[in-house]
């Protein structure tokens, strides 16, 4: 028996150690995007790859100096930084005060305005590249084997084409919405639109808010940036080239789910789910933290934190948060930033940056309590935690619908949220046995793969290296020149 397994491990094994030493161009994005990015730099660097990251001056996380790789910075002048600090209040005030339809509208129309910012920086810093003769020819010269880069903003997928390289998405969204819709067959009878929170099992109604809703992001993508990347196409590329189908023609699209986290749907051969890619088991904590977590006994802990941006709510949300703690028997570790809050129990620490991972994975950590990015989300579903989900924006409220429909979570609306509410849906996931033994299902069906997930991706940028591209896995039947012509077709079929 075992005379029939080794060979099959020896070839797999002897894939996943290839000893190709590739040079890589990263052209990332910044924010909670950037630690995603990370995680492959820093799995391509241990693999003896040369790493070149791409840089915007006014980049707030990615490091100009790094063991990891060399950078190279253009200037971009000055990104409106705190921009995410002041937009969170905002948001957070018109939830809870003033929620109508028009002031939903207005806020969205402020964010795509900010997001079409962000991708007129892009443009910006691109043409400010593809100008420098000398950047450009250097470029050239390094010969990278492929670019890599996170499609939510479109300069590494301009400047792969440019540079004539094999294209590596690191993604979740494009500039336009959900991966998927862009190159793989949606019928939006199943499969659900983000923004309205539904699940796969859709009623008649609910359809038609899906494709209704589908029409309006498509319009809207179109209107502040599908426009726009068309344009810069056409000027550097020619009037033939559509931006559309130079996004399609990425070789392999590294996608940051998988199927315990989305809902099944129709796949492409060059999509790889590596959900999960980031998850790590847990280190030990430090000694103090160790010491607060094992204090809470038969009790257990509850973690809290609202991701890399969001450091803090509003302090009536907040004052209302540490009230219902308080009156918890657990103990609670909570990521804040910001004026302590009121009504602190004295069973809550609260941390201003705190070992997430670990803690989560933590075997009395009984509970998550999360916003919603797909970063934490899948980081409770590797370490079996159920969530209580208060989501705040993006995609955080369409992902934790998700949970909450696969029984792992119970999602509070922060616009109604005050101690009487989050205290019953904290005791709700805590008595009720349910949610975590789903979400260990969950965990277990996760874990339970070939490949681990980041070894699977390092696999397919390896792959590209050395065959120089994936054109064999690229379907032909959508690639079509018009957004608009091609899309609905791709979706109604
Ligand atoms: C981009 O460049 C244009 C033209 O140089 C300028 O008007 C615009 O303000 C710039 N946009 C950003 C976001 O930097
Ligand atoms: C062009 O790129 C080179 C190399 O990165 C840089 O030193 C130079 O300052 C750039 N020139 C302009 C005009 O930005
Ligand atoms: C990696 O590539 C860059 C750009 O081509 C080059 O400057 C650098 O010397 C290389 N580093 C190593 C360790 O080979
Ligand atoms: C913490 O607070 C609870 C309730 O207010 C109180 O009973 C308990 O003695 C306090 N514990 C410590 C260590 O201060």
């Amino acid at each position: 028996m075992h005379h029939s397994i080794l060979p099959g491990l020896f070839i797999l094994l002897s894939a996943l150690s290839s000893s190709y030493a590739g040079k890589v161009l990263v052209v990332p994005v910044d924010g909670s995007h950037w630690i995603n990015m990370k995680v492959l730099i820093v799995e391509l660097h241990a693999k003896g790859h040369n790493i070149t990251v791409v840089r915007g001056s006014s980049n707030l996380y990615i490091e100009e100096q790094s063991p990891l790789y060399t950078s190279i910075t253009v200037d971009t002048g000055e990104l409106d930084r705190d921009f995410m600090e002041k937009f969170l209040p905002h948001l957070l005030k018109m939830q809870r005060q003033d929620r109508s339809f028009w002031s939903e509208m207005a806020l969205a129309d402020e964010l795509y305005r900010k997001l079409s910012e962000f991708n007129w920086k892009v443009f910006n810093m691109t043409a400010a590249m593809f100008e420098n003769e000398t950047l450009m020819n250097s470029l050239k010269d390094a010969a990278y084997d492929l670019v890599l880069t996170d499609p939510a903003l479109g300069g590494g997928v301009l400047l792969a084409h440019r540079l004539g390289l094999p294209l590596v998405l690191n993604v979740r969204w494009t500039m336009f919405g959900e991966a998927h819709f862009d190159i793989a067959p949606s019928p939006l009878s199943y499969i659900p639109v983000t923004g309205l929170q539904l699940t796969d099992k859709m009623t008649f109604i609910q359809r038609v808010k899906n494709v209704l809703t589908y029409i309006m992001v498509l319009h809207t993508g179109s209107k502040y940036f599908g426009s726009i990347y068309q344009e810069f196409s056409q000027k550097y590329f020619g009037p033939n080239v559509d931006f559309f189908s130079i996004l399609q023609n990425a070789d392999i699209w590294l996608m940051r789910n998988d199927f315990t986290f989305e809902f099944p749907r129709p796949t492409m051969p060059n999509i790889v789910y590596m959900g999960g890619f980031h998850c790590k088991p847990a280190k030990p904590l430090p000694d103090d933290l160790d010491k607060f977590v094992q204090s809470s006994g038969e009790h257990g802990v509850i973690i809290m934190s609202l991701g890399t941006v969001f450091g803090q709510l509003l302090s009536e949300i907040n004052d209302e948060v540490a009230a219902a703690f308080a009156q918890l028997p657990q103990k609670v570790i909570w990521r804040h930033t910001g004026p302590r809050p009121a009504n602190l129990g004295n069973n809550t620490l609260i941390m201003d940056w705190l070992p997430q991972n670990d803690l989560l994975g933590h075997p009395q950590t009984k509970l998550f309590v999360a916003h919603g990015g797909t970063n934490g989300v899948q980081e409770a579903i590797y370490h079996g935690v159920p969530i209580v989900g208060i989501p705040l924006t993006f995609d955080q409220p369409d992902n934790l619908a998700r949970m909450q429909a696969k029984g792992t979570a119970k999602v509070v609306d922060i616009a109604t949220l005050d101690r009487t509410v989050f205290l019953e849906a904290l005791k709700e996931v805590l008595h009720n046995p349910s949610y975590r033994e789903n979400m260990q299902r969950l965990s277990r069906v996760h874990h339970d793969q070939p490949v681990k997930p980041l070894d699977l991706a390092i696999f397919w940028i390896e792959f590209v290296m050395r065959n120089k591209g994936a054109p064999h896995l690229r379907t032909q039947a959508y690639r079509m020149s018009w957004i608009e012509t091609w899309r609905p077709i791709l979706c109604f079929s």
